[in-house]
C-alpha cells in the first residue's frame, strides 16, 4: 500500500529529505539569492527589527527552539520562543519593531492563530510558517513561508519538522543580510549549505540497518532521558516527546548541563540515556556530561558525528550521522531519534500512525 511502508510514520520520516529540498528551495534562486515574494513585509521595515518572538506548539515549538539559534547566529537579533498557548496569556511587550513567527504544520491549532492574531492587533510585524495553503495562520499573519512537506498524515509530525527548520534556516539567513551581518557572498554560501543539507538527509536515513544493530536490546527499556546542549538540546526535546507519543514510556529532556541540578538523582541502571554530542565547541563539555551520567550506572546511547572518537570508550552504542556545519546539525541529530521513537512503538505493538489519546490538529485550547 503506502510504497511499501507499514505505516505513514515511516513513509513520511522517509520524505523528509524532498520536503526539506522542496521547501528550502522554493526560498531561493538558482543562484542562491533569496526569494522573498510571500513576505509580504517590506524589507525596510524588517531592516528595522529589533526582536524576534517565535510561537508555536509541540514539534512546531521545537523547531521554533533550533530557530532561535539560528537567528541569533545568523542576523544577531535576540529571539525569544514560547509554547503559543503560554506566550498569549504573558501579556506580551511587542511593537512594530518585533518580528513574531507563528509555526504550525496544519495552519490550523487553535492557540498558534489565536496567539498570533493578538500579536497581529499588538501592532507587530507576523509571519506564518505553515504547510497548509490557504490555512487560518497563513491567513492571519503578514506574511507566509510555505514548507512544502506534502500532507502530513501520521499523528507524529516528522518531515514538517525539518522542513520547518528549513524554512527558518532561510529566514535566518535572509535577516542576516538585511542586518548587514552577512555579506550577500556570505549569505549565499549560507542558502548553499542548507541545500546542500538534503543530500546528507538522505545519507543519514540511509544508515538505518547500520542503527538498528546493537539497539534492539535497549528498545524495551522504560526509562529515558535525552540531553543535549546548544542547538542540541531542542533536538533533544524532540527526541523525547517522539518516543513519549509513539511508545507511552517516561522521556525527559535535559539541557546536558542541568542534570547535575537536580534530574541525575533519578539515574540508575535502569536509565537510558541518550546523548547528542555535536561537532562543535561543546564537545568536550559534552563528554564531561557523559562521564557523569556513566559513573550513575546508566546505559548510554550516543549519537555523534562521523569520526567522533569521543564517546568509542564512554557509550555503549553510538549512532553515527555524517559530519556537517556544526549550525545544520540539528537536521541531522533528529533523524535517529525520529527512527528509534518509530523502533520502540513497533516493538511494543502500537500504532505508528495513531497514538493514543492525540489528534493531527488541535482546535481546542
Ligand atoms: C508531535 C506533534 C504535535 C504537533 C503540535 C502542533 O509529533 O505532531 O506536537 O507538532 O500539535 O501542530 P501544528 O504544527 O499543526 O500546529
Amino acid at each position: 500500500v503506502l510504497d511499501g511502508y507499514a505505516s505513514f510514520y515511516e513513509m513520511e520520516l522517509q520524505q523528509s529529505p524532498s520536503a526539506f529540498y522542496d521547501t528550502v528551495a522554493a526560498l531561493m534562486t538558482t543562484d542562491h539569492q533569496a526569494v522573498v515574494d510571500q513576505l509580504s513585509i517590506d524589507p525596510y521595515e524588517l531592516q528595522r527589527i529589533r526582536k524576534v518572538v517565535i510561537i508555536g506548539c509541540g514539534t512546531s515549538y521545537h523547531a521554533g527552539l533550533v530557530g532561535r539559534y539560528l537567528i541569533e547566529h545568523l542576523a544577531r537579533i535576540p529571539v525569544e520562543v514560547d509554547v503559543a498557548s503560554e506566550y498569549r496569556y504573558r501579556d506580551p511587550i511587542l511593537d512594530a519593531d518585533t518580528l513574531v513567527v507563528g509555526i504550525s504544520q496544519s495552519g490550523e491549532s487553535l492557540e498558534t492563530i489565536t496567539a498570533l492574531r493578538e500579536c497581529v492587533a499588538s501592532g507587530a510585524r507576523t509571519i506564518a510558517i505553515t504547510n497548509v495553503i490557504g490555512s487560518q495562520l497563513s491567513r492571519v499573519a503578514d506574511g507566509v513561508l510555505y514548507t512544502r512537506a506534502g500532507p502530513e498524515i501520521s499523528v507524529a509530525s516528522t518531515k514538517t519538522h525539518l522542513a520547518q527548520v528549513g524554512a527558518l534556516g532561510m529566514l535566518a539567513i535572509y535577516l542576516g543580510e538585511l542586518k548587514g551581518v552577512l555579506y550577500p557572498d556570505e549569505a549565499s554560501r549560507r542558502r548553499q549549505e542548507l541545500i546542500a543539507m538534503a543530500e546528507l538527509l538522505r545519507a543519514t536515513l540511509d544508515r538505518q540497518s547500520q542503527w538498528r544493530a546493537g539497539i534492539g536490546d535497549y528498545l524495551s527499556r522504560e526509562h529515558f532521558f535525552f540531553i543535549g546542549r546548544n542547538l542540541l538540546y531542542p533536538v533533544a526535546m524532540e527526541g523525547a516527546l517522539k518516543m513519549k507519543e509513539l511508545s507511552y514510556i517516561a522521556a525527559e529532556a535535559y539541557p546536558a548541563g542541568e542534570l547535575k541540578h537536580g534530574p541525575i538523582a533519578m539515574l540508575d541502571e535502569q536509565a537510558v540515556v541518550v546523548a547528542l554530542l555535536g561537532d562543535d565547541r561543546l564537545h568536550e563539555k559534552m563528554l564531561g556530561n557523559i562521564e557523569e551520567v556513566r559513573a550513575r550506572g546508566a546505559t548510554i546511547l550516543a549519537v555523534a558525528t562521523d569520526g567522533d572518537a569521543g564517546p568509542d570508550e564512554l557509550a555503549d552504542i553510538v549512532l553515527r550521522v555524517p559530519k556537517s556545519e556544526a549550525l545544520w546539525s540539528p537536521l541531522l541529530m533528529v533523524l535517529p531519534l525520529q527512527v528509534m521513537a518509530g523502533w520502540m512503538a513497533q516493538a511494543r505493538g502500537y500504532d505508528l500512525d495513531k497514538p493514543r489519546n492525540l489528534a493531527k490538529t488541535v482546535t481546542v485550547e
